[in-house]
């Protein structure tokens, strides 16, 4: 496959989506061929299966059953947007990702390491994202940016204790293999945020035109 895979990742109220946009923005300058899309989500059926893992609801949903959603919903958007798309050549841009299975099935939840690996290896074969940018930043940070935007979602619900374990799931993801992720310190304001991307970018248009 000739495209590039960028996944953001990072809790609730980091910056993911307001810096996707930025991202897509100065990569599209430069002429390069960009898909923005997010997960659990990504082609409408998989934004049916987010809405049933986001909804809070009465019946309280088992563990493993949030973890083959997630992975269900993948292997349609996979199937659907993101491997025709690094087919073509482009640079897709993907608001969250498997690193965030890691971080709230398995960080948040406390499901094993070991069982969504089979699953990512089932659904993904060998693909992983060429590169991950993660907005880190204080929990309490991220949960009153989360809570000025309203009404919260079932995962927005969950105490301090499960974003403490996001949050550390994914500066150890980072820390095992640094050379596909890039922590950004989101508690910055936005421009400095984006004065470091700005600063990755030179970088990020050479594994473009690798
Ligand atoms: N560095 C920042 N400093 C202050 N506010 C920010 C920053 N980055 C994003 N925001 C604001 O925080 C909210 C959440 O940002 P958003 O990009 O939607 O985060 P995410 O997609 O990670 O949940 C938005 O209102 C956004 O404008
Ligand atoms: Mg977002």
């Amino acid at each position: 496959m000739s495209g590039l895979f960028i996944t953001l990742e990072g809790p609730e109220g980091a910056g993911k989506s307001t810096n996707r946009e930025y991202l897509a923005a100065r990569l599209r300058e430069q002429g390069i061929d960009v898909l923005m899309t997010r997960e659990p989500g990504g082609t409408p059926l998989a934004e049916r299966v987010r809405d049933l893992l986001l909804a809070p609801s009465d019946e309280a949903m088992a563990s493993d059953t949030e973890l083959l959603l997630v992975f269900a919903a993948r292997a349609q958007h996979l199937a659907r947007v993101i491997v025709p798309a690094l087919q073509r050549g482009s640079v897709v841009l993907c608001d969250r990702f498997t690193d965030a299975t890691y971080a709230y099935q398995g960080g948040g939840r406390g499901l094993d390491h070991e069982r969504i690996a089979v699953l990512e290896q089932f659904v993904q074969g060998a693909l992983r994202p060429d590169l991950t940018l993660v907005f880190d930043l204080p929990v309490e940070v991220g949960l009153s940016r989360a809570a000025a935007r309203g009404r919260l979602d079932r995962f927005e619900q969950e105490g301090r204790a499960f974003f403490d374990a996001v949050r550390s799931t994914y500066l150890q993801r980072a820390a095992s293999e640094p050379q596909r992720y890039r922590i950004l310190d989101a508690a910055q304001p936005l421009e400095a945020v984006q004065r470091d991307l700005d600063a990755l970018l030179p970088g990020l248009l050479e594994l473009c035109r690798g």
